[in-house]
């Protein structure tokens, strides 16, 4: 049975990122996945420190952090995970600072010793997993796709996880209303990219 993991940096009850990752999650469920949602903005991820300590040992396993925040349980939640749904709105151009903040961390799944110019990633040619990337802007969805950076670091997230973008749902023009619905042709195409997820 496949084990999704959503991790969601939206900071709206009920905006389209929230409605997009529930519908995503019901149709994997749907399915026969089992799936569970972590919500970066109740959830305790504080800012990486930049001390390293993580990327000094060699391996596949994502690096011990020094932090004693929540951290720690959800990277075992996302070793256990088969794929991902990563989300973020667009704010100013590019993904929240919940989800950010959140990205920074994965800097466990890097080898980075002091002697080493820059970075490797520990499971960048694994690709074993499989993600889904939703994102949501008011702009236009292909201006903001083409223009924004949210895109290309959801699929960074992607890449540094170990997990193949399978798929992305992204949802422009959403500003236009308070409390915003997620539009028909997005709730048609959740079906088929729950199942490439899958
Ligand atoms: C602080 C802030 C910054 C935003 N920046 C942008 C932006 O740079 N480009 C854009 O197209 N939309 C921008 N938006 C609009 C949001 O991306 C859009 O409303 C999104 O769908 C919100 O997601 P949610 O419904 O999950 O909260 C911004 C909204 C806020 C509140």
């Amino acid at each position: 049975m496949s084990r999704i993991l959503a991790i969601n940096g939206s900071y709206r009850s009920n905006g389209i990122t929230d409605q997009s990752v529930n519908a995503l999650t019901e149709a994997a469920e749907a399915a026969g996945a089992v799936t569970e949602t972590v919500l970066l903005r109740r959830y305790p991820v504080e800012f990486c420190l930049n001390c390293r300590r993580c990327t000094q040992e060699p391996g596949d396993a994502p690096g011990e952090c020094v932090l004693n925040d929540g951290m720690q349980e959800l990277i075992d939640r996302m070793e256990l995970a088969d794929g991902y749904i990563f989300a973020s709105p667009t704010n100013f151009g590019t993904v929240t600072a919940v989800f950010k903040r959140f990205m920074e961390r994965l800097i466990v799944y890097a080898y980075w010793p002091w002697d080493m110019r820059s970075p490797s990633l520990r499971k960048a040619k694994l690709r074993k997993k499989k993600a889904v990337l939703v994102s949501s802007c008011a702009a236009p969805g292909i201006i903001g796709r083409l223009f924004h950076e949210t895109h290309r670091q959801l699929r960074m997230t992607a890449q540094v996880t170990g997990a193949r973008t399978v798929g992305t749902l992204f949802t422009g023009l959403t500003g236009r209303e308070q409390a915003p619905v997620l539009p028909e042709r997005a709730c048609t195409r959740i079906v088929s990219l729950a199942e490439r997820l899958i």
